[in-house]
């Protein structure tokens, strides 16, 4: 990744009518209906950007939506990029670059994650705390990284505690329970043992995905305040664990979502 490249990927988009949004936002796997909420939408998709990692087959929808959501300027990133389908950690945070460079003062981040913490269900949001990085490797982990940022970044409160306060009354004052915890990644794709679950579990993780850290070191590197939920699937217990679904998997992300699309339009209106 070189400066040059940013700069080409954000021309194209500034070209495109992308002009200074204010809020970035990644929609996770099976969350894709917050699009709806945004009026004038101008599309990019993540083949025709220059720079952006080259979308696989089955990722061809991937997109950047640009407009405004509740009188915000946003950029939504419906899709994101993961390690599982084979891209390296510079290559799926690169998007999160390009948005910061575009002028994003703000990023939300979501995903689905399966619930270690057996007090949260599926069908449950948790918004995250804290996170434990088990993907074994680091997105600032790159030559000419200190080109770009600090190299030893600061990561002792990766989640904006005022962003975060602000999300826990919006969900009381609307009714929808929010759990809070830690996050663990892993890389995937496939899931977790009976004893993983286990170990992530006594780890002191709350819920386990395959993405966002990444994406939030880079955001910390370009101090860009977070905040991040999980829409939880499944439920991870060890002892009763059952084959996974990946369709139920996205049928409880789709059925949650409308609870976390009110929490992040909510969100986006008070700051
Ligand atoms: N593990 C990892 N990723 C996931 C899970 C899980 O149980 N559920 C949804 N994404």
């Amino acid at each position: 990744m070189t400066q040059e490249q940013l700069n080409e990927s954000v021309e194209y988009l500034k070209k495109r009518g992308f002009e200074i949004p204010e809020i970035g936002i990644v929609l996770g796997t099976g969350l894709g209906q917050l699009i709806d909420n945004i009026e004038n939408p101008i599309e990019a998709h993540y083949n025709h950007i220059p720079h952006f990692p080259l979308a696989t087959v089955e990722f061809h929808t991937g997109k950047l939506i640009y407009g405004t959501i509740e009188g915000k300027k946003a950029v939504v990133m419906q899709g994101r990029f993961h390690l599982y389908e084979g891209y390296d950690f510079v290559d799926i945070t690169y998007p999160i670059r390009v948005m910061h460079q575009l002028g994003v003062q703000k990023l939300f981040v979501s995903n689905a994650a399966g619930a270690v913490n057996l007090n949260y269900k599926k069908g449950d949001i948790m918004l995250i705390e804290d996170h434990i990085n088990l993907q074994g490797g680091s997105p600032l982990a790159f030559k000419n990284v200190s080109q770009f940022g600090n190299r030893f970044v600061d990561m002792s409160e990766p989640y904006d505690v005022s962003m975060r306060s602000k999300m826990e009354k919006i969900a009381e004052k609307e009714g929808i329970s929010l759990q809070k915890g830690v996050y663990a990644s892993v890389v995937g794709p496939q899931l977790e043992t009976k004893a993983e679950y286990r170990m992530i579990k006594t780890l002191g993780a709350d819920a386990v995905g395959m993405s966002t850290v990444p994406e939030v070191i880079v955001a910390n590197h370009l101090r860009l305040p977070i905040v991040a939920v999980s829409v939880l699937t499944d439920e991870c217990d060890p002892d009763n664990l059952e084959p996974v679904n990946i369709q139920e998997i996205l049928d409880i992300a789709a059925q949650t979502e409308p609870k976390m699309i009110k929490l992040f339009t909510e969100l986006i209106k008070e700051i």
